[in-house]
């Protein structure tokens, strides 16, 4: 097969769908690598980096599009974009159809097979999320720990503290991805981490490989706004599947915490999980609502394209090659790649995506 990788167009994006490690596996596999000149740059990988593994450089998008029989990208498409895509080729990248019926329709109607990262399921989990959610969870203690510095408006604390003088508490709504990984920056910070979920099992576990310095606790209405008050650092984590964040803090409970505490709602993108919670971006990620200062940028994971490059890649570059080796048909019917599928040959074949439009939906595997 050919496979396409095009520079990502899309405001801040520096991702790129595939470095050179995964451009030399499927080289290695039989397929041909054509990657736009200039796709890796925002994430520090040179059009050479590419070359050296056997993989082309063409100079636009039009030539990638149009030479491959499948694309391997980050985001969704967008309308510059939709013009290049040919019926019955394939595309691997993060869609989120759900969010965009003009995507939606322009991908039906484009004739091509529409394979998703976020819906992919193996294992009873999301795979193609996990590394964002990674990098997430881990940036959220970065930030506000930023933020909580005096001269960026936060309470002048720091997270370790010193010896004599007491460490920062921070509290985390959600136990997932994201939670358990700004626990651990945390904690290894030396900070006084209190770590809420509802899942007893999860809180369990997470008692057994978290250390000392994380407390866990069973999340309720009572237990948040009892541990907000204390906080200095909060940061919403929560994810009920399908559904819009529960708001677990409300605007009133504002009052109730310090001046100058800082609130990073990462489960922004899902809503937030807390009321006063409105997206932000890099360019301007935070503001203050009763003192209390919120972070909350939809894309956190953009501000370090490298790390996260490398880590989506790391997740997507098996199942690329598999893709790759099976074809659309084959992929549909296969139990896990089939999860993926959300459109093939203009028709929607994911349920959560057929429900959002009131579209016909059609099992994946009974359509090619
Ligand atoms: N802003 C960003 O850039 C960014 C990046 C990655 C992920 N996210 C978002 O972060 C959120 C969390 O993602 P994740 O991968 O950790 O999800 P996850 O499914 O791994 O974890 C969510 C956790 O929330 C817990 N939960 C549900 N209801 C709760 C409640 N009322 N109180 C306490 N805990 C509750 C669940 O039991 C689960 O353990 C999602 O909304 C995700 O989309 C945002």
């Amino acid at each position: 097969m050919i496979i396409g990788v095009p520079k990502e167009i899309k405001a801040q994006e520096n991702r790129v769908g595939a470095v050179p490690a995964m451009a030399l596996d499927l080289v290695g596999a039989g397929h041909t690598v054509l990657v736009q000149q200039g796709a890796g740059l925002g994430a520090g990988v040179t059009d050479e980096a590419y070359v050296k593994v056997g993989a082309k450089v063409v100079g636009s998008a039009a030539e990638v599009y149009g030479a491959a029989d499948m694309i391997v990208k980050v985001k969704e498409p967008l309308a510059a974009e939709y013009p290049l895509i040919k019926k019955g080729q394939l595309l691997f990248t993060y869609f989120h159809f759900a969010a965009s019926r003009d995507l939606t329709d322009a991908m039906l109607k484009s004739g091509a097979h529409c394979f998703a990262y976020e819906t992919l399921i193996h294992r009873n989990s999301l795979p193609l999320l996990t590394p964002m959610s990674e990098v997430a969870g881990r940036m959220a203690v970065q930030v506000g720990a930023d933020c909580l510095e005096k001269h960026n408006g936060g309470r002048g604390i720091l997270l370790g503290g010193i010896p004599g003088v007491e460490p920062a508490t921070v509290v985390i709504l959600g136990g997932g991805v994201v939670g358990t990984n700004a626990a651990k920056m945390a904690a290894g910070l030396g900070a006084d981490v209190r770590l809420l979920d509802i899942d007893l099992d999860r809180l369990r576990y997470l008692s057994d490989v978290m250390p000392a310095n994380v407390t866990l606790l069973h999340s309720s209405p009572i237990t948040v706004r009892e541990q907000i008050v204390h906080a200095d650092l909060v940061v919403g984590a929560v994810l009920v599947q399908g559904a819009r964040a529960p708001r677990l803090i409300r605007r009133e409970d504002l009052k109730t915490m310090k001046e100058g505490a800082v609130v990073v709602d990462v489960a922004v993108d899902q809503g937030g999980c807390i009321e006063t919670c409105k997206p932000t971006t890099h360019a301007a990620p935070t503001y203050v609502v009763d003192g209390v200062m919120h972070y909350c940028v939809a894309n956190m994971p953009g501000a370090v394209p490298r790390t996260s490059t490398f880590g989506l890649t790391n997740a997507t570059g098996p199942w690329a090659k598999k893709l790759a080796g099976m074809g659309a048909a084959k992929a549909a019917q296969d139990p896990v790649l089939g999860t993926a599928a959300n459109v093939l040959a203009g028709l929607c074949t994911h349920p959560g995506v057929a429900e959002a439009f009131g579209l016909p939906y059609r099992a994946p595997n009974t359509v090619l």
